[in-house]
């Protein structure tokens, strides 16, 4: 698939096939992680990919605009080392994660993580150490009915040209 083809075709999942994700699959979303862009090249990130069923309903019913990961098959979560463009660093990661997924054929859906009041809890319950920020988690697996992207705002309404 072309770079814009996945970013054309894109959009949140949150309904999904009781099938598993192959591992080597999981592999290459993380591979297409921590190539992702990262302040002074630091790379701050650490990956937790969950496929555990218990895991992955234990963090649904934490994480309340998460409830769907008890559907999913498998997560992706990013946590980053406390550095000064952390979120910055967390989230092209976690873009280039939703993206090679979508090259693959999966669906996904980037749950907050970042200053959300379950982040310690999140961080205890999978064994991170505390001073790391939890960034996302990225719900992971087919798509149970057609994806569509949704209408989203114009070229012409957000672009400016030289000046606002
Ligand atoms: C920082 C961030 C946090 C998000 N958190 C959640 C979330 O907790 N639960 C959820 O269902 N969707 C979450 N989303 C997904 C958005 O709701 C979704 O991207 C938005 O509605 C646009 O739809 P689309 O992804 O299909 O284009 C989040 C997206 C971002 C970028």
């Amino acid at each position: 698939m072309e770079t814009f083809d996945a970013i054309n075709k894109r959009a949140s999942v949150r309904e999904y096939l009781n099938k598993p994700v192959p591992k080597d699959m999981l592999e290459k979303l993380v591979d297409a992680g921590r190539r992702a862009p990262t302040a002074r090249a630091v790379e701050p990130w650490e990956f937790i990919v969950v496929t555990e069923r218990r895991t992955l309903d234990e963090l649904g019913g934490m994480i309340s605009t998460g409830l769907f990961l008890k559907q999913a098959t498998a997560c992706v979560v990013v946590f980053c080392n406390d550095t000064k463009y952390y979120l910055e660093d967390g989230s092209a990661a976690t873009e280039n994660i939703l993206l090679a997924a979508t090259d693959l054929g999966l669906g996904t859906c980037w749950i907050a993580g970042d200053k959300k009041e379950y982040c310690e809890a999140v961080a205890r319950f999978l064994g991170v150490p505390p001073h790391m920020k939890l960034i996302s988690l990225i719900s992971v697996g087919w798509a149970s009915k057609d994806v569509k992207q949704r209408k989203h705002r114009q070229v012409k309404d957000v672009l400016h040209w030289e000046k606002f």
